[in-house]
Order: C-alpha cells, then sequence, then structure tokens
C-alpha cells in the first residue's frame, strides 16, 4: 500500500519517515495484516530460503525456517536499560546512557536497510478495547518478524485505524492520551551491497537490544530471532510496559494465566510466573486426569508467557494477556506432555529451528518415542539417531495462534479480563522436589517470589548451566530497579480489597 494513504496520524508519519532517512531502506511496504499479505511474504522468503514450506497435507501453510546458528535465543547481555542515571535501571540490569546509547544506535541503524525492505507493522498487545491495551509500531527489515507478529499480535491496518480514531479522540481509551503508540525500532543490521546475494538469515554478530523507558522507546539492533527481533513481546510487554504500569498502578509480568472450571460451573483463575523455558506453556494448557475430567473439571487457558494485572473495581486482581499467539519451546511438546500444544499447531504456524522429516513435517527431540531413521537437523545436515547432536536446537520455538488453541478460554479477549485468584511462583530444579505450599500474606507471597531460584535454559545465550535468582521469574525482564520492582508489589497490596493467595514452591531434596 502507498505510504501516503497509510497514516495520516503525524507523529507516526513523521517518525516513519525519520527511520526511512536513517536506514535508507530500497523499499516501504506498511503492513495491513492481511492474508494476501500472508501469502505475498511466505512466498517470498520461500523462494528466497528463509522459509521451507511444510507438507501442505500434513501441516497446512505451516513454515520451518532455520536461523544462523549463533542467532538461536536472546542475548542477555546485549540487552540494555538506557535512561539517563545507572540507579534507574537498578543491580540486575545492564545500564547504558541514554543520549550516549541513542548515539550509538543511530550510528548502527545509519544505512541498515541497504537493498531491503522496511516493514512498518502497527501492532497492538492486548484485546483492543481493552482500557490497558498498548499499541506499538515496529519497523523492520525482517519478513521472518513481520509473520511472526502477524501471528502473536493483533496486527495490521485495523490498529492504524485505531491510532488514527485516537488522534481525533473519538474512540473510547483515552488513558495514556491520544493515538500513543510505542516506536520499536529493528534491523538485523545487514544491508546488501547492489547485486550480493542474500543470507538465508540475516544478522550480525553485533547485537544490542535497547529499551529507552523514559521516552518508551525500543531499538534492536543484529538480531532476527524471538524476543530480540519480535519486539511486542519482551520489550514492549515487560521492558517497557513494567515501567509504565509501576506508574499508573498496574503490573506486567512474566506469567501464564489458567482457568479452572469445577463441575458446577465455578471458575477460578491462576497466574504463575516460571522463567523461561520452565512449562508455563505446559501448565497453561494442562488438562485435568481423566478421572475429573469425567466428573466435569475442565481447564482454560487465557495465556502462556505474559499477564498484565491491575486492581479492579470490583476489588479484585484481573489479567489480560497481551498476546495473541504462542511462542513455545518445542523439544519437549508431544501428545503425551501437551496435546493441546499440538492440536494447536496443526496448521497456519511458524517453526524455527525444529528438524524436518523426510515427508516434510516437524521433527524435535521427546516429540515421539521413536526417532525417525533420517532426518534434515536444524542446521540443514543429514541427522540419524546415531548422530551426536541434537536434530532440533534446545531453544527450537512454534509460533501458533492462540485462535487454535481447543481450551482457549472464552474470556480471553475480554477487556474486563479475569480475576485472578491465586499467584504460583516456580522454577526449574532438577536436584529437588517442588513442594507447593500457601504463603501466609501478599509480603510474605512477595518475599517468596523475590527470593526464587531456577536452572538457566536454552532460551538465553550464553549462561552458565546454574541455579540463579531470579525475582518473580522477571530478571531479565524487569525494566528499571529491580529494587523499585519489589517496593511496587508490596505497594500493590493496598489496591486490592480480595487478594489472591500465593503459592510458592518450597524445595526439598529428591530421592
Ligand atoms: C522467553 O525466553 O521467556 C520467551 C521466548 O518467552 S523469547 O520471546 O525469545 O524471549
Ligand atoms: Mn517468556
Amino acid at each position: 500500500m502507498n505510504e501516503q494513504d497509510m497514516t495520516t496520524h503525524p507523529a507516526l508519519a513523521k517518525w516513519v519517515q525519520k527511520m526511512i532517512d536513517l536506514c535508507c531502506p530500497d523499499r516501504v511496504h506498511w503492513c495491513d495484516g492481511s492474508q494476501q499479505e500472508w501469502d505475498q511474504i511466505t512466498e517470498m522468503m520461500v523462494a528466497s530460503g528463509t522459509f521451507i514450506r511444510l507438507n501442505p497435507e500434513k501441516r497446512p501453510n505451516s513454515f520451518l525456517a532455520r536461523s544462523t546458528p549463533s542467532d538461536v535465543a536472546r542475548v542477555e547481555d546485549r540487552t540494555f536499560i538506557c535512561t539517563k542515571r545507572k540507579d534507574q535501571a537498578g543491580p540486575t540490569n545492564n545500564w547504558a546512557e541514554a543520549g550516549e546509547m541513542r548515539e550509538k544506535m543511530v550510528g548502527r541503524f545509519q544505512g541498515c536497510m541497504r537493498g531491503r525492505t522496511m516493514y512498518v507493522i502497527p501492532f497492538c498487545m492486548g484485546p483492543m478495547d481493552s482500557t490497558l491495551a498498548k499499541i506499538g509500531v515496529q519497523v523492520t527489515d525482517s519478513p521472518y518478524v513481520v509473520v511472526n507478529l502477524r501471528i502473536m499480535t493483533k496486527m495490521g491496518k485495523e490498529v492504524f485505524n485505531r491510532l488514527e480514531d485516537e488522534k481525533s479522540g473519538s474512540a473510547p481509551r483515552k488513558r495514556h492520551g491520544h493515538g500513543f503508540f510505542i516506536p520499536c525500532a529493528h534491523t538485523v543490521g545487514s544491508p546488501l551491497e547492489p547485486g550480493q546475494k542474500d543470507a538465508a538469515w540475516p544478522c550480525n554478530e553485533d547485537k544490542y537490544i535497547c529499551h529507552f523507558p523514559e521516552t518508551r522507546e525500543v531499538w534492536s539492533y543484529g538480531s532476527g530471532y524471538g524476543g530480540n527481533a519480535l519486539l511486542g513481546k519482551k520489550c514492549l510487554a515487560l521492558r517497557i510496559a513494567s515501567n509504565i504500569a509501576r506508574e499508573h498502578n498496574w503490573m506486567a509480568e512474566h506469567m501464564l494465566i489458567l482457568g479452572l472450571h469445577s463441575p458446577e460451573g465455578e471458575k477460578t483463575y491462576i497466574s504463575a510466573a516460571f522463567p523461561s523455558a520452565c512449562g508455563k506453556t505446559n501448565l497453561a494448557m494442562i488438562v485435568p486426569p481423566k478421572p475429573y475430567a469425567d466428573a466435569g473439571w475442565k481447564t482454560t487457558i487465557v495465556g502462556d508467557d505474559i499477564a498484565w494485572l491491575w486492581p479492579h473495581e470490583d476489588g479484585r486482581l484481573h489479567a489480560i494477556n497481551p498476546e495473541n499467539g504462542y511462542f513455545g519451546v518445542a523439544p519437549g511438546t508431544s501428545y503425551k506432555t501437551n496435546p493441546i500444544a499440538m492440536e494447536s499447531m496443526k496448521a497456519n504456524c511458524i517453526f524455527t529451528n525444529v528438524a524436518l522429516t523426510d515427508d516434510g513435517d516437524v521433527w524435535w527431540e521427546g516429540l515421539t518415542e521413536e526417532k525417525p531413521m533420517h532426518l534434515i537437523d536444524w542446521q540443514g545436515r543429514d541427522w540419524t539417531p546415531a548422530s551426536a547432536t541434537p536434530a532440533a536446537h534446545p531453544n527450537a520455538r512454534f509460533t501458533a495462534p492462540a485462535s487454535q488453541c481447543p481450551t482457549i478460554d472464552p474470556d480471553w479477549q475480554n477487556p474486563e479480563g479475569v480475576p485472578i485468584s491465586a499467584i504460583v511462583f516456580g522454577g526449574r530444579r532438577p536436584s529437588t522436589m517442588p513442594l507447593v505450599f500457601q504463603a501466609f500474606n501478599w509480603s510474605h507471597g512477595v518475599y517468596l517470589g523475590a527470593t526464587m531460584g531456577s536452572e538457566t535454559t536454552a532460551a538465553a545465550i550464553g549462561l552458565k548451566k546454574q541455579v540463579r535468582r531470579d525475582p518473580m521469574a522477571m530478571l531479565p525482564f524487569t525494566g528499571y530497579n529491580m529494587g523499585d520492582y519489589f517496593g511496587h508489589w508490596l505497594s500493590m497490596r493496598r489496591q486490592i480489597r480480595v487478594l489472591p493467595r500465593f503459592f510458592p514452591r518450597e524445595l526439598v531434596p529428591s530421592g
């Protein structure tokens, strides 16, 4: 679509023009989020070798991408909170002085999209009519990001329309001013010379994932993978949102939201914070064992990774899931461990760094009891059960639309959210047995959540295998001083009349 036709929002038009002038793309594409656009971009990616179309009979409208081996997960040591003062970022974040980092980013972004298309992606985190919903606009030179964001967020023309309605003041959502959006600048950092052949997964060894909470901006350079590149997820919905939440009396948390439905029709919602790749998706999709299911117990999922919680007028803590899809860990997922996830990824999905079967479907460790006799592994090499390395990368992911989940909660898009009765804190501790118990009260629950420990996983690059403290599973995602974050948690108690109970996990030696 023609860019002049796409927006009459002055701040958006101005920012995009600024990014075009800085990044010098060959072309600009304003994303409308249509099926036609998805078809056109996925076909182009198949032609360019970034995507392999999976067997349409086994996995319709689904694709496999293989990343560069150095670009397979979040990069915590290259993730920065950029503020005026160091104490705003606190002791657990990498801090950079905002002005200095902005200058550095402008330098890196100079001409970074030469030879490429700049995609302008409007997206909304949260139900469009929720007072908490946040609009972001990501500019990126990665078509992989475009198609992933179409699954993970509400993306496209209706979001542009929403921004423009707000500009004229006609929309009901006025909490943060009309037409407010969070600019998210992203590049893989790999411009093309005229005639230069592109890589299947362009990226740069130099990486920066930068957050500017004071001006509500994200700048991400050099990576095309997951939370480094899909900026609505960790960058906006956790690091920037945690700053907004602190100022506006709500909470942005690394939590799943699960509904439990009794045979009598009573609904109870639970949120749970576990670190990355520690089972949030599996717990969110858990189904009652047969005797309970037969007795009429049911579970539903509202979200599997991020929860935005606020004190509702009814006195309870309510939660929405700002996401629209699941970016789940593939290895270990099977019809035995998580049939609901398997059903959710039957079609219209993107698989990244999993193995390819000889009949054009996907495979990963744990999917089947018996290993296939032959595969193409996540690096494009022949693989057999005798191979020394895993067929799928341990942080291989599926991107699946939430709407395809058979146990999706009927209220998952309710702008009022769902009321939370219990908060669980947990982690990965293979040498100990978790024993869930109930905290005495809110402050005790906050203390136990704040002192949580968990073994590191493949979801972040370069971490030593060890148990580390990961307060509320938010160590890599709190966009400000962790001390202030604990203070914010403690102070939220005063705003909630009907308090949820806390269920942290005590650890006892196994065996
Ligand atoms: C996590 O690491 O917690 C994820 C995956 O949810 S990513 O989006 O890559 O951060
Ligand atoms: Mn996560």
